[in-house]
Parts: structure tokens; C-alpha cells; sequence
């Protein structure tokens, strides 16, 4: 696969040791749009930041729907095998490979990082959901007990119902992931909070995997 299977942005960043932060962007989002957000929460790290290759009305995203929270999971499961597969060439391709991968998503990005780890175990050692769905479930859970899982939910989110996303910890927690799950007062956009949490979990993974 061409690393420029996926339109990307790519930052070397500044430290060694760091994993490798892949942003993935939500519903009409763009390589560009978790840049701000990254540096926040890792100043110094690496990041890897494609664009969803599919287009709804011009908006770029990382699989089909069919309605609001309705997927196409024969797209789903398509794309995220995609993704898998481009992770690694695009690291090699940037001179991070073997670095271990962690994702930070929001809304549609959220919820292919959460089908990689269903779907692609191994692929990232942790996965930042903001604003995820389930996005399929399974046959079999994939092992995921290195792991680690952070979902931050509104609770007032019209898009993502809080059940479901509670349905979603509890799949990551069976499968044997570290899960963190925090519900914020607030609705589908990323305020203050969402930065420090992540901030806080990330730093946390990423000392972890530095030793
Ligand atoms: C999705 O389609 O992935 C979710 O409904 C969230 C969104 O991107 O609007």
C-alpha cells in the first residue's frame, strides 16, 4: 500500500520515546482539524492525521452511513481494514516505525478507532474516544488486555445516546481493556474538559509505553 493511500499530515515531533498519536477527524473534518487539539494534549509527540476517504455530501468521513448512527458495516469493516493496513506503512514511510500508535478520535473518528480495535487488535496500544458509538460488535471480542481505553461522553449529546456508549465501555472492559469512561455534563462538541481528561489519560499511556 502507497503511504498516500490516505491524504495525510504527518509531525515528527520532538521526542524520541513518545508513541505515535493518530488523529482522526470527525464528519466533514480534515487531517487539519485535531492538530490544535493534539499539540494540547502532546506537545512533543509524533502525528499521524489522514483523512477519511469517504465523501458524504462533500464532507470527508472514515466509512459510510447509512442514516444518523446507522453504519455500513460492510464499508466499516472495509475501511477499517484499510486504516489497519496504512498505519504502519505510513509510519515507515515517516521513520516511526514499530513506534507503538495511540488514537485520538472524535465523533466519526472515534468510531473507526473503535472498530480498529474490534476488528484490528494489536494495531493501536490505546485509542482516546470522543464521542464514540458502538460502531459493530463482533463475533468473538478481540484480546485487548494491553490496551487502553479512554471514551469521554456528553451527557446531553443528541447524537451519541449515553447507553450506547456505555455499551461500548463494556465491550472494550470484556474484551479486557483498560477502560476509563467518563460522562460529562454537555452534548456532542469538545469543550475544556474533554482536553484536560485526555491530557491527563494520554499522559498517563504514554508513560507507560515509554519504558
Ligand atoms: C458517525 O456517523 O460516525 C456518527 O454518527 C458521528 C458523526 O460523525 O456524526
Amino acid at each position: 500500500m502507497n503511504p498516500d493511500f490516505f491524504l495525510h499530515h504527518f509531525e515528527p515531533g520532538g521526542e524520541v520515546r513518545a508513541p505515535v498519536l493518530l488523529l482522526l477527524h470527525g464528519t466533514g473534518g480534515t487531517e487539519l482539524d485535531l492538530i490544535p487539539l493534539a499539540r494540547q494534549l502532546a506537545p512533543a509527540a509524533p502525528v499521524l492525521s489522514p483523512r477519511g476517504r469517504v465523501l458524504e455530501n462533500g464532507m470527508p468521513r472514515f466509512f459510510r452511513r447509512l442514516a444518523e448512527g446507522v453504519f455500513d458495516e460492510e464499508d466499516l469493516r472495509r475501511r477499517a481494514a484499510e486504516l489497519a493496513e496504512w498505519i504502519p506503512v505510513a509510519a515507515a514511510h515517516h521513520g516511526v516505525a514499530g513506534r507503538p500508535v495511540v488514537a485520538v478520535g472524535f465523533s466519526n473518528g472515534a468510531n473507526i478507532a473503535a472498530a480498529l480495535l474490534l476488528l484490528h487488535p494489536g494495531v493501536l496500544r490505546g485509542a482516546g474516544l470522543l464521542r464514540a458509538l458502538v460502531p459493530l460488535v463482533p463475533a468473538t471480542l478481540p484480546p485487548l488486555s494491553a490496551t487502553s481505553v479512554l471514551l469521554v461522553s456528553g451527557t446531553a449529546d443528541p447524537i451519541v445516546p449515553l447507553a450506547n456508549a456505555r455499551r461500548l465501555a463494556g465491550l472494550f472492559r470484556e474484551a479486557g481493556a483498560e477502560v476509563a469512561h467518563l460522562e460529562l455534563p454537555g452534548g456532542h462538541n469538545l469543550g475544556m474538559a474533554d482536553v484536560i481528561e485526555a491530557r491527563a489519560w494520554l499522559g498517563h499511556v504514554a508513560a507507560g509505553l515509554r519504558t
